[in-house]
């Protein structure tokens, strides 16, 4: 490990222009006009990981964006891990609130602004680069490795689930690694034990059947973004729960054992409140903060459209209106359940005079992950050589789907090793990701295979 280790201090300069070349490309997954990007990062990856020495290498394509899918055995005799990512990437907008463009990745005071950076190239990048210091240095890898690299992470991984199903045998390995979640804080490591699952619906409301003069027909014609609002505000009640009925049939209720850790936790709620401009939170009656924003279900309207939004005033009575709403779960919800609970609640509510259109778009499980496992435990203690702090074993609010897939169809668990910061700013503009963490999380990816490879041997 030594020599691996010592390889990714020298060539750490070299990491970097790498990870710039990557995030250079405009891998946009939800977007159709940009498919040949996130093609071009496919190739680009694999490419990557040829280059370094990684035995096969595959882009496999799907009626979506391509799967990469590597691997590297050493041994049959050496447990395997199987490294998730994605290179997938967010839209970049708003635009014109970057202070540097997305896809030109900038250096400042020791962290990369772009697109990515963080979610979750950059984070995914760390560990091609920690296998390129063990494969480059001629030392040896103390375990054997696959990889799979997805390209619809931020859509929803439509076709991933099919592709684990079909090729079981190929992904077989004792447990997964994952870096796309963040640190409890700035120094703080963190491994995430649990995430909240999603389901994500569009509504629209028709009324008449054109645009209509607000002065001529307002008054005696119902307006759907009246109605809208109407519906969308009757979603949570004064204690901030979600009031669809039967929302919370499922969820596995705090224990007191759980509550007691997070209230342990060393939660800077100002700190928290200030990074993101507000002066107060707004939680589910009887939560805290942190448990409400990782471990509770939520309900938020994402976007809503209609009408007239250009400059000046148009007096419009619009003909339609709509709106995107996403729901984070916890474990035991389901989201086909979820789903047809507001599709329900929107089909009761809509009165007469408008027409409900109902989208599901798309769902995803929560998991929890047992904190006592093997690769947990490696985790630990290689984020302890590397941070000189125990980590904490945290649960957060953000999805990675695939993790619950994983466990239901090759039985495996999942480590999330992550080493991003809430401040990051991922999914917003002026995402960034700090170049020592970059570092550190290469490093813990070099130090977790030999602890893993050594111990599970
Ligand atoms: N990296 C995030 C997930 C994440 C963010 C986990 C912060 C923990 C903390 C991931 O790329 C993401 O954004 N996922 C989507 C999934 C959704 C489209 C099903 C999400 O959470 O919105
Ligand atoms: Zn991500």
């Amino acid at each position: 490990m030594e020599k691996a280790l010592e390889y990714a201090r020298e060539n750490n300069d070299g990491f970097v222009a790498g990870l710039e070349e990557f995030l250079r490309i405009k891998s946009i997954s939800t977007d159709k006009s940009f498919s040949d990007e996130v093609g071009r990062a496919a190739e680009w990856l694999a490419g990557e990981l040829g280059r370094i020495g990684v035995q096969e290498v595959e882009v496999c394509a799907t009626d979506g964006h391509p799967i990469v899918f590597a691997q590297h055995i050493v041994d049959d005799a050496l447990p395997t891990i199987l490294i998730y990512g994605h290179y997938d990437v967010q839209p970049p907008d708003p635009l014109d609130l970057w202070e540097t463009p997305p896809f030109e990745p900038t250096r400042k005071n020791g962290t990369l602004y772009a697109r990515g950076s963080c979610d979750d190239k950059g984070q995914l990048f760390m560990h091609v680069k920690s296998i390129e210091s063990y494969l480059q240095s001629g030392d040896a890898l103390p375990l054997n490795l696959k990889m799979i690299f997805e390209g619809e992470e931020e859509t929803g991984s439509e076709h991933l689930v099919p592709f684990v199903k079909e090729n079981r045998e190929r992904l077989a390995a004792d447990v997964v690694v994952i870096s796309d979640t963040a640190m409890f804080a700035e120094g703080v490591p963190s491994i995430t034990y649990g995430l909240r699952g999603m389901a994500y619906v569009e509504v629209t409301l028709t009324g008449p059947g054109r645009d209509l003069h607000s002065g001529v027909y307002g008054g005696a014609v119902e307006n759907p973004i009246n109605v809208l609002s109407r519906l969308i505000a009757g979603l949570h009640d004064d204690d901030h729960r979600v009031t669809i009925p039967g929302f919370y049939d499922d969820v596995i209720p705090l224990t007191a054992d759980e509550r007691s850790t997070f209230a342990a936790l060393p939660f800077d709620e100002e700190g928290w409140l200030s990074e993101i401009g507000l002066k107060q939170a707004k939680t589910e009656k009887g939560y805290s903060v942190l448990e409400a924003a990782t471990a509770r279900p939520t309900l938020d309207c994402n976007g809503i459209w209609g009408g007239y939004q250009g400059p000046g005033a148009k007096t419009v009575l619009p003909a339609k209106t709509s709106a995107k709403i996403s729901m984070r779960l916890v474990p035991n919800q389901k989201s086909p359940d979820i789903t047809e609970k507001i599709r329900k609640y929107f089909e009761e509510h809509t009165p007469s005079t408008m027409k409900l259109d109902f989208k599901d778009v798309h769902g995803g499980k929560p998991v929890l992950v047992d904190t006592k496992i093997p690769a947990m435990r490696a985790a630990a203690e290689a984020m302890k050589a590397v941070f000189g702090k125990e980590p904490f074993f945290t649960r957060e609010g953000g999805s990675i789907p695939i993790v619950a897939d994983f466990k239901e169809i090759l039985g495996i668990d999942t480590v999330l090793m992550g080493f991003g910061l809430n401040s990051d700013a991922i999914h917003s503009p002026n995402e960034h990701f700090g170049l020592d963490r970059f570092r550190l999380g290469i490093e813990t990816s070099i130090r977790f295979m030999k602890v893993f490879g050594e111990q599970s041997a």
